[in-house]
């Protein structure tokens, strides 16, 4: 039998993320009756209690919920290796079984679990352990090395999962399949062809409840150390030996290591005002009056490698803009020009291949066609793939692929210790910049197009 405990199963990851999750798996039919699911907490619930906190956060969705009726709540303590061991006769755990420990709770927390966990798994040998932290994994490359030393001591690195849930979302996957199952992109992705990489994760929304985890973290460690660097990774690594979870994460990882240190004059930092009736950063509940937490970061990011070198990557992220979306843009090499054109919109504009990840899940690549008619009017067109035309359903989301995987043991989409420690170099180097230390901040309006953000800054 397989245990699932949600650790921090009241929390606003479990409600928003999970508990969807499992409703989508259930709805398919998944796991019924080989795993059991179970939310562990501080907290004292009963179990109709808990149940209820599970069925009000599913409560938009139409997904057949019954699957609730069998998930059990526990009360847990980490701090105590206690109330573990009575879980584990509780539930008559034996040999060959297997215990998912999920930590779905503020990073901070994760040493003490690691200690308790480490020691239960020196009592009851014959038990199967499998670990799985959500980001942010550490706050900094020493953080970060710490825990994965203190994982070391008492678990292989196969029992353990660190989620970066991007890698979890059916476009993100496409990447591989785009580029190494088509003969037609990857001998041009390469300096020779491909001019510059935009990766845009842009978002409307702002911190909502989450002011005492933004402030300490800001955009850079929750978004662009993570989502960021790993969609880079996959879209300019290598083709792996194989599309085995060592070989891709060998590959990503040596891209990783291959990021340039970043220079000041590539980096602009900010942080919204308010707006209308938006608020600004400032008036959000719970984040500090003077904080200089930053919102939004674009910066150009260069790989230093036979492929990529000199090839700008361009990133931009942010909180409260003017739109959702999520992004990569590769931007080709003007081609010869045959077929310039004294009117402006007639010209052959570059190539582009764009991969959307959200919200709209789509690919497509510009050409240039001619217009009908007389004389030689060339205008790009779109060829494009959706997801939800081709294949006649939108992707299911990437927490139930994930978990899917974690029950599975298939390691592929999830980071490495080698991995996060390349990521938090490069994040690190990149707050010792002049403009990061110095919390060099462009003020820019909630609801902001993205693009303005750039500009106002070359005008400063
Ligand atoms: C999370 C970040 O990892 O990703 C959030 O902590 C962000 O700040 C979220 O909003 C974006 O992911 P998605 O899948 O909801 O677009």
């Amino acid at each position: 039998m397989t245990y699932f405990i949600i650790t921090g199963a009241t929390g606003d990851l479990a409600r928003t993320k999970l508990y969807p999750a499992l409703a989508e798996m259930f709805s398919y039919g998944q796991y019924i009756g080989e795993t059991q699911f179970i939310g562990a907490g501080r907290k004292p619930y009963t179990q109709e209690e808990y149940q209820q906190l599970v069925r009000d956060s599913l409560g938009i969705h139409d997904w057949k919920l019954d699957f609730i009726d069998n998930l059990h709540y526990i009360q847990l303590d980490f701090d105590t290796i206690l109330t573990i061991q009575n879980f584990i006769r509780d539930y008559d755990i034996q040999k060959g079984d297997r215990i998912i420990w999920y930590m779905a709770i503020p990073p901070q927390a994760f040493g003490n679990i690691i200690t308790t966990l480490s020691d239960i798994k020196q009592q009851y040998k014959d038990i199967e352990y499998t670990l799985v932290f959500e980001k942010p994994f550490g706050s900094d490359i020493i953080s970060a090395k710490a825990l994965n030393n203190q994982l070391a001591e008492s678990f292989r690195e196969e029992e353990i999962y660190r989620i970066d849930h991007y890698l979890g979302k059916e476009t993100i996957q496409n990447i591989l399949a785009l580029r190494f199952g088509n003969t037609m992109f990857e001998p041009l992705l390469n300096n020779h062809y491909v001019e510059s990489i935009s990766i845009n994760v842009w978002e409307e929304r702002g911190i909502n409840e989450r002011a005492e985890y933004f402030d300490n973290t800001g955009i850079i460690k929750d978004i662009l150390q993570n989502h960021i660097l790993q969609t880079l990774a996959l879209i300019t690594m290598e083709a792996p030996v194989a599309m085995e979870a060592e070989y891709i994460r060998d590959e990503k990882h040596k891209i990783l290591n291959s990021l340039r240190p970043i220079q000041s004059k590539d980096i602009i930092l900010g942080q919204y005002i308010s707006s209308g009736d938006k608020k600004s950063y400032l008036e959000e509940t719970g984040v500090p009056t003077e904080s200089k937490t930053e919102t939004y970061i674009a910066l150009t990011a260069y790989i230093d490698n036979l492929r990529w070198e000199n090839t700008p990557i361009y990133i931009s992220t942010g909180k409260r803009l003017s739109e959702t979306k999520a992004e990569i843009r590769i931007k080709f090499k003007q081609s010869f020009n045959y077929f310039s054109h004294i009117d402006e919109g007639c010209n052959p504009q570059q190539n582009e291949l764009v991969i959307s990840i959200q919200p709209n899940e789509e690919v497509y690549y510009t050409v240039n066609a001619k217009f009908p008619g007389k004389g030689m009017c060339i205008q790009p067109v779109k060829l494009n793939f959706t997801y939800e035309e081709s294949f006649g359903q939108r992707s299911q989301g990437a927490y139930t692929r994930l978990i899917q995987d974690i029950i599975e043991q298939d390691q592929s989409l999830f980071i490495r210790a080698d991995e996060i420690e390349a990521a938090w170099n490069y994040v690190d180097a990149l707050i010792q910049s002049n403009t990061i230390k110095e919390r060099q901040l462009v003020f820019y309006e909630a609801g902001s197009n993205p693009n303005d953000i750039k500009l106002i800054q070359s005008m400063v």
